[in-house]
């Protein structure tokens, strides 16, 4: 009996270790760096978010799935702020897919609420610290209400230089289809150029970072045409938890990583 006491002591105490190892050796890992890329440390010029993990955040805490998508928008103004005052110009946040149409109305009706709320929250901002807003996906499903909005936005902050694109009852199957039937209509050569001047928006690099939350390590049909070259970062943290901290780490692994564009260097 003794004997089974201290051996489930011990496997308590190794358990204890280990995973006090684990934190000890990514926080190490962290600042170290962090210290080494101290001053070279660089935004990508365009970083788009898959901001996943919403309901499982709200489930975890026996709250309604709707609880994870309002507690998900809360950190969105200080991850913006912070990729554009480090340099960032352009960033993208996947909002709706069109599979999520699949499911309960309430919740795709909650989601579309929060999406209004913010962007008129977001409108209303100051000129020196508004964005360039856009709208990347379908049009013909999105609720009036919002859709007016996105109008008179879109037109309002086209002056402003950094820009924000939400993807929006977006797909990127579709969109790839979408440009192509404007090949065929305008008799165009189907060539990288003419392509990507009829995605659902034009004149925007391709994203140098995608950030996916809540552990799931898949594109759910973001950007296809335009991931290509795209540095893809995954975490376990769910998108309520993804911090300015929480971003930073991706930035510091994406410093680390080296871009080849199939060249040997
Ligand atoms: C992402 O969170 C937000 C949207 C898809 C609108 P989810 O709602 O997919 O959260 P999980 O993946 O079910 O936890
Ligand atoms: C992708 O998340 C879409 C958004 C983040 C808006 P999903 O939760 O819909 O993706 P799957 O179903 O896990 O692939
Ligand atoms: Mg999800």
């Amino acid at each position: 009996m003794i004997k089974k006491i201290i051996m489930i002591i011990i496997i308590i105490i190794v358990c204890f270790l280990y995973k006090i190892k684990n934190t000890l050796t990514s926080y190490l890992s962290f600042y170290f760096n962090k210290y080494l890329l101290k001053d070279k440390l660089k935004y990508p010029k365009h970083v788009a978010f898959i901001m996943d993990g919403n309901g499982r955040w709200a489930t975890e805490k026996n709250m309604n799935r709707t609880h994870g998508h309002l507690m998900g928008s809360v950190n969105l103004l200080s991850i913006i702020y912070c990729c554009f005052l480090n340099g960032s110009d352009y960033l993208t946040f996947y909002a709706f897919s069109e599979e999520n149409w699949k499911r309960p109305k309430k919740e795709t009706d909650y989601i579309f609420e929060i999406i209004y709320k913010k962007l008129k929250f977001m409108s209303k901002l100051k000129e020196d610290m508004s964005f360039k807003i856009m709208i990347q996906g379908r049009r013909d499903r999105i609720p009036n209400k919002l859709l007016k909005l996105i109008n008179l936005i879109e037109k309002n902050t086209q002056p402003n230089n950094k820009t924000i694109i939400i993807a929006l009852d977006y797909s990127g199957r579709s969109e790839i289809l979408h440009a192509c039937k404007q090949l065929l209509k305008n008799n165009l050569e189907p060539t990288i150029n003419n392509f990507t001047n009829y995605l659902y928006v034009a004149n925007v690099p391709d994203p140098d970072l995608i950030i996916r939350t809540s552990g799931e390590k898949r594109m759910s049909d973001f950007l296809t045409w335009q991931h290509s070259y795209s540095e893809l970062y995954f975490t376990d943290v769910k998108w309520p938890d993804f911090t300015v901290q929480e971003l930073e780490k991706a930035i510091i692994n994406y410093n680390t990583r080296q871009r080849r564009y199939g060249d040997i260097k």
